[in-house]
């Protein structure tokens, strides 16, 4: 797919998403380059009453400038209405891949803390199975050992890229896949991996897919509504 045909998609997802938010609701923010397309729609819509969290400090300068009200997690007692992210990758099951831009840790916490957690995607981020990169979050400190037990799992490279938005280091797995349950359970295993970009098809309400000619796909996620996964 071109890059101009992924982008109309992507547009076409996130204006679908911006419509999913009412007045009054609080709203998790994700980021990157579909996120991007999210934030002027939903500044467009002139909803009253709606607070964001951001999860990080490029959607919160986006999300200021366009005049969206921002807010904490803490200030809003942890809860979200509706959190909206992109993805890297989402498979046949509806697992995901994320933490392209290396903001997942917070992406993670903000689509936990929402009731909805709605996914916005071009079509080329469907895969059938997920495919290496994994992006991790690592301390800095102890990375050498971090890094020598990650590598017992398969191929691991620093990423060459600032610090997360917390200030820990970004790299990423590139060894198998196979069960992404089972390698996300392996990865949570060693102390120092702050957090992966494998979200399980539990964490996801919706995952909306959007063409280049306008047409809306979407794909139920295993989010039971008003639950938060386990
Ligand atoms: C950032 C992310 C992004 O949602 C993911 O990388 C997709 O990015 P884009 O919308 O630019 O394709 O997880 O950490």
């Amino acid at each position: 797919m071109s890059e101009t045909l992924a982008e109309q998609g992507k547009q076409v997802a996130a204006e679908a998403a911006a419509l999913l938010v009412q007045d009054d609701m609080k709203v998790g923010l994700g980021t990157g380059s579909t996120v991007a397309y999210l934030l002027p729609a939903l500044a467009r819509r002139g909803l009253t009453g709606i607070r964001c969290v951001s999860t990080s400090p490029a959607t919160q300068r986006a999300a200021g400038e366009l005049g969206l009200e921002l807010a904490t997690l803490e200030q809003l007692d942890g809860k979200l209405d509706v959190a909206i992210d992109g993805a890297d990758q989402v498979d046949a099951a509806g697992w995901l891949i994320k933490g392209g831009g290396g903001a997942h840790t917070r992406e993670k916490i903000v689509a936990f803390a929402a009731q909805l957690f709605v996914v916005i995607v071009s079509p080329e981020k469907l895969v059938e199975r997920l495919g290496p990169p994994v992006p991790l979050e690592i301390l800095a400190f102890g990375v050498g050992a971090t890094l020598r037990a990650l590598r017992c799992l398969g191929e691991v490279e620093l990423r060459d890229a600032p610090p997360s938005p917390d200030g820990n280091l970004i790299a990423d797995y590139r060894g198998p896949i196979g069960d992404p349950a089972e390698l996300a359970r392996e990865l949570e295993r060693i102390p120092g991996v702050v957090e992966h970009g494998i979200f399980p098809p539990q964490s996801v309400s919706e995952v909306l897919v959007g063409a280049a000619d306008g047409q809306l796909r979407r794909l139920a996620g295993g989010k039971a509504a008003g639950l938060t996964p386990p």
